[in-house]
């Protein structure tokens, strides 16, 4: 019998003296997840545009911070490599910076009209049209920041792990990416794409030593829904089992067990945590 690769080495969560680093780590999940990625023992660098929030973490953390957009893959080559040199190495990626299409209300309230409409034929539905007014630079920044974002730091973190043996990527995906929604089109086809290449990358290099996953976190209390509208807030509620939205910690917790030795088995995997998403 073979010994287990977790007790041997039992550290469980533990992440003391790994390295990381988190893209759109400078708020929500990327945030919490330096937090609790630091308090397991790594040091983490946070990657982002937003510099001023990146820095600011960084001093709390003592960790370091990285100006880059994920979209360009020459800066995502270059935070990569900083990470690398800065801390001699590279042991988990997480690939979690996002933008999310802004908050309709008025879409909103006609989307709820027609799922009323489906039920009582005396309520007329209205055309969405969403798909056709979506333009051509909304896709193309939706897609660029999500599916290419995580294929540039994939790519660029396989490049210091496969070489080791070693190393965890974690994707961020979304609920989303699993169910398809009407409202956002391309961030759910952006985020279906990542679960597609978590699967196709991982298959790639789970035999050296390199393990990759997609975390789908449900609806979660992060300044991304900070300009949803309470009405927009209650419906989607409802849409959860447990009746409330999910917090940056609780996604946090899955992406640190990914992480850790614990996820030591885990690979090509799809984890969502949505407290029970029913739509
Ligand atoms: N909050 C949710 O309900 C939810 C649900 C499912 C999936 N997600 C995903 O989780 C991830 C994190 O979202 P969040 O809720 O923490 O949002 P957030 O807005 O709090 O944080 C996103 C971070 O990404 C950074 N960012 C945006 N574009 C970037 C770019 N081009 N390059 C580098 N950094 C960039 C932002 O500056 C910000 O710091 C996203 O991929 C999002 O799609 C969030």
């Amino acid at each position: 019998m073979g010994g287990s690769a977790v007790s041997d080495a039992f550290s469980g969560f533990d992440l003391g003296g790994m390295t990381a680093l988190i893209t759109g780590g400078a708020s929500g999940l990327g945030a919490m997840t330096a937090e609790l990625l630091t308090n397991r023992g790594a040091r983490v660098a946070i990657a982002d545009i937003n510099m001023d929030a990146a820095s600011e973490l960084a001093r709390r953390l003592d960790g370091i911070a990285v100006a880059c957009d994920v979209t360009d893959s020459t800066q995502v080559r270059d935070a990569v490599n900083m990470a690398v040199t800065s801390f001699g190495g590279l042991d988990v990626m997480v690939n979690n910076a996002g933008i999310a299409p802004p908050p309709d209300n008025d879409r909103f309230q006609r989307m709820v009209n027609n799922q009323m409409a489906r039920l009582d034929p005396s309520i007329e539905a209205t055309p969405l049209d969403i798909l056709v007014n979506l333009s051509d630079p909304v896709w193309d920044r939706m897609i660029k920041t999500h599916l290419y974002g995580v294929f540039y730091g994939t790519r660029e973190a396989l490049a210091h792990m496969t070489p080791r043996r070693s190393g965890s990527i974690i994707n961020i995906s979304s609920i989303l990416g699993l169910r398809p929604s009407a409202s956002a089109p391309h961030y759910s086809v952006a985020k279906a794409g990542i679960i597609a290449l978590t699967k196709a990358s991982s298959a790639e290099v789970s035999q050296f030593g390199v393990r990759i996953n997609a975390v789908c976190p449900g609806y979660t209390d992060t300044p991304l829904l900070s300009q949803y509208s309470e009405m927009m807030r209650s419906v989607i509620v409802s849409q959860i089992g447990m009746g409330r939205m999910g917090t940056a910690d609780e996604i946090a917790e899955v992406i640190a067990f990914l992480a850790s030795p614990a996820g030591s088995y885990c690979t090509g995997e799809v984890f969502s945590a949505s407290g029970g998403y029913l739509s």
